[in-house]
C-alpha cells in the first residue's frame, strides 16, 4: 500500500479507492481542506516524488497548477509512495469527526432571506469543534448540506447556523417552510481546516459576504473570551451585502475592538457608507498587507479575487486562509 509523507515527516498510508485527504483523516491527520469536491483549491499541494491518480475531476486547478506539478488532495489517491510538500494541522487532529443526532432548538429570521437555526445534541455527544469549522446537515432522503458553526463551543453544547435562502434550493424548501422546533436531523463535523491561527502579525482582517460571516462571528467569540490571544494587534472585518437589511449582525464585544466595515452592492441612493466590494475596500484603507493575515469567507469569486489581489498587494501567501462557499450542484 503507498506511503504517503509530509514535509513534517509525519506519513500515512493510502489505499488505492481513497483520496489523499480521507486516507489521512481515516488515520487521525488533518490536511488543510475545505469544500472536499475538487472546488475551493484549499488543498492544493505540490507533489515531491511519487505518482498519483486523480479519483475525481480537479475543478479547481487550470494548467499552470497541473504543469508545476500540483494536485488537490481531496480528489487524488497515491499510485506509488509519495511525497508532498504540505504539514498536517496537528491541533484539528485531535478532533474527531462524528455523525450525531441533533434536533432543532430554535428557528430565527435574520434578515428575509437567512434564517438562524439552533441545533442541539444529546448532552452525552456533544461536538468538539473549533469556531471557523463547519459541519454537515443530514436530513430527510440523506439530503446533506454543509453550513458553517457560527458561534463559539457553548456550555450547553448548542450550535447555531445561518442558514441562505437558495431559489428552487430542496433543503432550502426544508428550511423555511417546513423546519420546526424538536425535528430530528444529522450532522457531521466538524469538517473544514478554517480556523484562528497562531501567526505574528498585526492585523487580523476578515473578510466575509453573505453568510460567511457564520464563521467570522464564531471565531470573534473565541477571541472575546480570550483577548490576551491578540493583544496589540487591531482586528478589522469587512462583510459585504447587497442591500442594508443584509448587515444583520454587527461585531460588538465588550473586550474586543474591532474595526467594523460593512459594504453594500446595491445600496439605495441615499445610503452614505461603503460600496463595492470586500477585498476592494481592504486595499483601499491600506491596511499594511505585509503584518496581516486575513480570514476570508464566502463566494468563491470573492476569495479568488481576494486571494489574487491581496497577494499581488503584499500578503504572504502563507498568510490567507479562506472557506469558499461552493454550490451544491
Ligand atoms: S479543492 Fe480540495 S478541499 Fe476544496
Amino acid at each position: 500500500m503507498p506511503i504517503v509523507k509530509l514535509a513534517n515527516s509525519t506519513q500515512f498510508k493510502c489505499l488505492p479507492e481513497q483520496t489523499l485527504l480521507d486516507a489521512a483523516r481515516l488515520q487521525g491527520i488533518i490536511l488543510e481542506h475545505s469544500c472536499r469536491v475538487g472546488r475551493c483549491g484549499v488543498c492544493k499541494a505540490h507533489v515531491l516524488s511519487g505518482n498519483t491518480v486523480a479519483l475525481k475531476p480537479e475543478d479547481y486547478l487550470d494548467v499552470k497548477d497541473q504543469s508545476e506539478g500540483l494536485i488537490l488532495t481531496c480528489c487524488r489517491t497515491a499510485s506509488t509512495d509519495i511525497q508532498l510538500d504540505i504539514e498536517d494541522l496537528g491541533e484539528l487532529g485531535s478532533l474527531q469527526i462524528k455523525t450525531l443526532p441533533c434536533r432543532i432548538d430554535s428557528l430565527q429570521l435574520l434578515s428575509a432571506d437567512v434564517i438562524e437555526v439552533t441545533l442541539r445534541t444529546p448532552p452525552n455527544s456533544r461536538l468538539e469543534y473549533l469556531p471557523g469549522q463547519y459541519v454537515d446537515i443530514i436530513g430527510r432522503d440523506g439530503l446533506r448540506r454543509s453550513y458553517s458553526i457560527a458561534n463559539a463551543p457553548l456550555d450547553n453544547g448548542k450550535i447555531t447556523l445561518q442558514v441562505r435562502k437558495v431559489e428552487s434550493g430542496q433543503m432550502s424548501r426544508y428550511w423555511f417552510e417546513e423546519a420546526k422546533a424538536n425535528d430530528l436531523l444529522r450532522l457531521e463535523g466538524p469538517l473544514g481546516t478554517f480556523c484562528l491561527r497562531n501567526t505574528a502579525v498585526a492585523h487580523l482582517v476578515f473578510l466575509a459576504t453573505g453568510t460567511g460571516i457564520a464563521p467570522v462571528k464564531a471565531m470573534l467569540e473565541q477571541l472575546a473570551v480570550a483577548p490576551e490571544r491578540v493583544a496589540g494587534k487591531k482586528m478589522h472585518v469587512y462583510w459585504g451585502g447587497r442591500v442594508e437589511s443584509d448587515i444583520y449582525w454587527q461585531p460588538r464585544f465588550e473586550n474586543l475592538h474591532v474595526n467594523f466595515t460593512p459594504i453594500l452592492s446595491r445600496a439605495d441612493s441615499d445610503y452614505s457608507g461603503r460600496a463595492g466590494y470586500v477585498q476592494q475596500a481592504l486595499l483601499d484603507d491600506r491596511i499594511p498587507l505585509g503584518d496581516a493575515i486575513v480570514y476570508a469567507c464566502g463566494s468563491d469569486k470573492m476569495i479568488s479575487s481576494a486571494r489574487e489581489k491581496l497577494n499581488a498587494a503584499g500578503l504572504p501567501v502563507k498568510n490567507f486562509y479562506s472557506d469558499a462557499f461552493v454550490s451544491s450542484s
